[in-house]
This record gives C-alpha cells, sequence and structure tokens, in this order.
C-alpha cells in the first residue's frame, strides 16, 4: 500500500468538509474519487498533501504517518499534487516551464528512472512540438498536459491529479486520456479526482464515491458499474 487515508475529519475553519473518509491506493493503481462539485474531493487531496491538515485521522505513505506535514515536506517524499487551477508560467517557454518542475528522485525510487523532458514529450508528444512557446500562449489542454509534465519532473511515486479534464474539449479530453494511461502503463500510481465519471472510470482500477464529505462507496469498476443505483447517478447510463 503506497497511501492509507485513515478515517480523516478536516475543516476550513468553522466550516466542516470531510466526516471519516479512508481511501487507500496499492502502488501501481489509478485509483478514482469521484463525485459532484464541493463534496470533498479537492479537499481530500489537500488533506494528503500537507495543503490543510486534517483535524482527526491518519495519512500514511510508504508506511510513514505524514499526517499534516507541510506541503513541500510532501513532495519531497515523492507526492506530485496536480491542482485544479493550471499554474504554468505564462512568460516561460514550455520548456523552461518544465524545467522548473525538477527535482531529483525521492528515495531513488522513481521506477523507470528520472524524469527529463524528452520522456515527457513520449508520454504528451504535444508538448514536443512546442518547445519554445511561451505558456502562456498554449491552449487549455497544452497547459493541463504542461502542468502534468511539469509535475513528473519532479519524479513523484504517487500524482495526484485533481479534475484534469476540467473545461477541455471532448476531443482534447481524449488525448489526455489516452496520455494518461500511458502513464499509468510506465507504473505511476494515480489518484485521480473527478466530475466526468466516464473519463476517469475508463482510467481507473478502483474508486470511491464521496458524497457531502463521506465515502458513499467504495470497489472495483466493474462493482461500480453492477451497482444499478450508483451506476444510475453517477455514470449517466
Ligand atoms: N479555502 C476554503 N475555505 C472555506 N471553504 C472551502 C475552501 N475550499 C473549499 N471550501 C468548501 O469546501 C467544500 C468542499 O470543497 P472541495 O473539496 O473543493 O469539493 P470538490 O473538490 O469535491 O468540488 C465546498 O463547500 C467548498 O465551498
Ligand atoms: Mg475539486
Amino acid at each position: 500500500m503506497i497511501l492509507e487515508v485513515n478515517d480523516i475529519y478536516t475543516s476550513y475553519g468553522l466550516s466542516q468538509i470531510l466526516f471519516g473518509i479512508s481511501i487507500n491506493v496499492d502502488q501501481g493503481e489509478c485509483v478514482a474519487l469521484l463525485g459532484r462539485n464541493g463534496v470533498g474531493k479537492t479537499t481530500t487531496l489537500r488533506s494528503i498533501m500537507g495543503l490543510t491538515a486534517p483535524k482527526q485521522g491518519t495519512v500514511v505513505y510508504k508506511g510513514e504517518d505524514i499526517t499534516g506535514r507541510p506541503a513541500f515536506k510532501v513532495a519531497k517524499l515523492g507526492v506530485g499534487f496536480v491542482p485544479e487551477e493550471r499554474r504554468i508560467f505564462p512568460d516561460l517557454s514550455v520548456r523552461e516551464n518544465l524545467e522548473t518542475g525538477r527535482k531529483s528522485a525521492a528515495n531513488g525510487s522513481a521506477g523507470n528512472g528520472e524524469w527529463t523532458i524528452e520522456r515527457v514529450n513520449d508520454i504528451f508528444p504535444i508538448l514536443a512540438g512546442l518547445g519554445d512557446r511561451k505558456g502562456g500562449y498554449l491552449s487549455g489542454g497544452e497547459q493541463q498536459m504542461l502542468t502534468v509534465g511539469r509535475t513528473l519532473m519532479g519524479n513523484p511515486d504517487l500524482l495526484l491529479l485533481d479534475e484534469p479534464s476540467e473545461g477541455l474539449a471532448p476531443l482534447v479530453v481524449r488525448d489526455l486520456s489516452e496520455q494518461i494511461s500511458r502513464l499509468k502503463a510506465e507504473g505511476m500510481t494515480i489518484l485521480l479526482c473527478e466530475q466526468n465519471a466516464k473519463f476517469a472510470t475508463n482510467l481507473s482500477d478502483r474508486a470511491y464515491i464521496i458524497e457531502k464529505g463521506q465515502v458513499r462507496f467504495s470497489g472495483t469498476i466493474d462493482e461500480l458499474q453492477d451497482n444499478a443505483e450508483i451506476r444510475d447517478q453517477y455514470l449517466g447510463l
């Protein structure tokens, strides 16, 4: 188990958002966190990353209790977070943006060796032709690929992706889906938050459905699709 989130309660000031969330992710898995807007998906990622410390419960990463550690320390341990807002540097080129993400591998355990710009370009071929383009001139999809690529340059062992498909055109979402599955085929472990259940379930081995800060359902994608109520509510089939 690379990540274990045990019964966490997280609030912003007086407003309590998570009410006992437990999730786990195995090495090499892609796990989806699904749920409507505002149910606490991002707050769960922030709790893992140490951006908002849980008030109760634990976050265990590679067997080590990291609950409430500051984000820069969690990142150093090999957790890469791609937030919802695509924060690229608009005045830097694509190549320079990627360089800003470079960090040496945590514990030397980055699977296939250290990430390079060439390796990022293999996953995201579109970026290969845009090396000199300023970040600010990229399309939404290209910016999303660049933010994921930049995080990969930090050699994460666990990638937290927050709504990567949000706001992207269907054809771009399809490209992104292929790219993330390539990443998964390379052995990357991924925790993926999405409102787009179709996109997420295509990529994932298992899913958790969050409602009002609690896990309403957890299981494999097959189990999710076999559950008529959940399927109707979340997969729109
Ligand atoms: N910084 C914040 N301060 C106060 N409330 C917040 C903050 N961020 C998010 N919230 C609230 O927490 C709830 C859960 O938000 P979030 O985790 O972003 O949900 P999701 O990612 O599932 O859409 C929402 O009601 C949201 O308004
Ligand atoms: Mg969110």
